[in-house]
């Protein structure tokens, strides 16, 4: 297609996350689409990009996150007609996430004064010794949900005790970060709608509160650095903190809980592959970046164009949604080679993966991440030579956020 007719929807082809079983395996969703219309116009207003070289461009050309700057396609429509204007609030939010320059510049530099790479390395005596408890009691019984076993439980318990969290109130967060996580998605009826507007109120309450206590209570933990970390006089306002923290707490066991729990359920599902990582546990740090690319715990990221963006012979108008399909373009064969589709631990540039985004927004907590995934399955693995599924996978049927909801296995 040319870009005359750029700025009319695809009509011969519609990608639909939508399709029966779509959640639970999109990927060959994502090799259509990149194959028929890799710069996809959807009907619903926005745009898709699939190919490696066209998403990764895209992250690295410093387009906006801020959604108010995109023309409102049918869902914003739906979102302003609900009255619970979710788009706009997000965006009207003051995490870096949804920031442009010169507030994401900012708003990122101060934050990374508190969460660096420092503190992170700090955390592993205490993730070996969480892994190490989960181990003994999946040992002890002898089989287990992996999910709520250990995917979940270790990255909740890291960045709650990071942040210095009350331990009384996670039980109800978890609840609403599970809501919140769920604004990452396309949500179309009413009641998801108002309930992650609740959600999202309720959550940003509780942190008002916590942050109050702990300019306090100040101790050695990630708030007490975000109050006071200071660029050149410039500190968080009490709103952007606790936006920053409420993102931090979100990012830090929602995405990760996939990488672990879908990793897991890789190897279990290519044993040859789990074979060679038991051969050679030196392999675990590739083998985790290669467990990111073959399934993305976060599937897709946007962008908003503010002037006309060209993608080969098509030109994407100002005002547009971009989606950029990470999952897909992880899986661009044009990029990783023939055997893209195919899980290989020792692919040499498995680190390549897009899984963390690129460009100005690059995962804050990329380490931290990584830190978790080789430690937890580095240490299944080592632990447990019997391991085995046990049981039927169910998925949490989200399209972006996307992992296993429950992962029976026995040891
Ligand atoms: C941003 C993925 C874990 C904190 C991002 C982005 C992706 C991502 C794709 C970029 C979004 C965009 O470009 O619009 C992941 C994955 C994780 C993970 C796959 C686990 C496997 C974490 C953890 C933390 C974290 C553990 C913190 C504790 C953040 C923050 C941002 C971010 C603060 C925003 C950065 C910015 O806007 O400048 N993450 N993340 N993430 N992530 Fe992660």
């Amino acid at each position: 297609m040319t870009g005359a007719a750029a700025d009319t929807a695809d009509e011969d082809f519609v990608f639909n996350p939508f399709a029966p079983g779509f959640t639970d395996d999109p990927y060959p969703h994502y090799r259509e689409v990149r194959e028929r219309v890799p710069v996809h116009h959807h009907p619903l207003g926005f745009w898709l990009l699939s190919r490696y070289a066209d998403v990764s461009a895209l992250l690295r050309a410093g387009l906006s996150v801020d959604a108010r700057h995109a023309t409102p396609g049918p869902l914003g429509q739906l979102y302003e007609e609900l009255g619970a204007d979710l788009g706009d609030r997000r965006a009207g939010g003051m995490s870096m996430l949804d920031k442009d320059p010169p507030d994401h510049t900012r708003l990122r530099r101060l934050v990374s004064k508190a969460f660096t790479p420092r503190a992170v390395e700090a955390l592993t005596p205490g993730v070996d010794t969480l892994v190490d408890e989960a181990l003994d009691r999946i040992a002890d019984a002898g089989s287990a949900d992996l999910v709520e076993a250990l995917a979940f439980p270790l990255p909740f318990a890291v960045i709650s005790r990071m942040l210095g969290m009350p331990p009384a109130d996670h039980e109800r967060l978890r609840g609403l970060t599970g809501l919140l996580v769920r604004s990452l998605e396309p949500v179309t009826e009413p009641d998801v709608v108002r309930a992650i507007a609740a959600a999202d109120a309720e959550l940003t309450a509780m942190t008002a509160d916590v942050v109050a206590w702990k300019r306090e209570h100040p101790a050695d933990d990630l708030l007490t650095a975000l109050i006071t970390a200071e660029d050149n006089g410039d500190v968080l306002g009490d709103d952007e903190l606790v936006a920053q923290v409420v993102l931090l707490y979100v990012a830090g066991h929602e995405t990760t809980v996939n990488l672990i729990a879908g990793g897991t359920l890789a190897l279990l599902r290519h044993p040859d592959q789990l074979a060679a990582l038991r051969a050679d546990p030196g392999l675990i740090g590739n083998a985790v970046e290669e467990l990111l690319r073959y399934d993305s715990p976060v599937q897709s990221s946007r962008r908003i164009t503010l002037a006309p963006y060209r993608v080969g012979d098509r030109e994407i108008p100002a005002g547009s949604f971009v989606l950029a399909n990470l999952a897909g373009a992880n899986r661009d064969p044009a990029f990783f080679g023939t055997d893209a589709d195919e899980l290989r631990l020792g692919r040499p540039d498995a680190r390549q993966h897009l899984s963390f985004g690129g460009g100005p927004h690059h995962c804050l907590g990329a380490a931290l991440a990584r830190l978790e995934a080789r430690t937890a399955i580095g240490g299944l693995v080592r632990r447990f030579p019997g391991l085995a599924l046990d049981g039927e996978v169910a998925w949490n049927g989200r399209i972006n956020l996307r992992g296993p909801e429950r992962l029976p296995v026995r040891v």
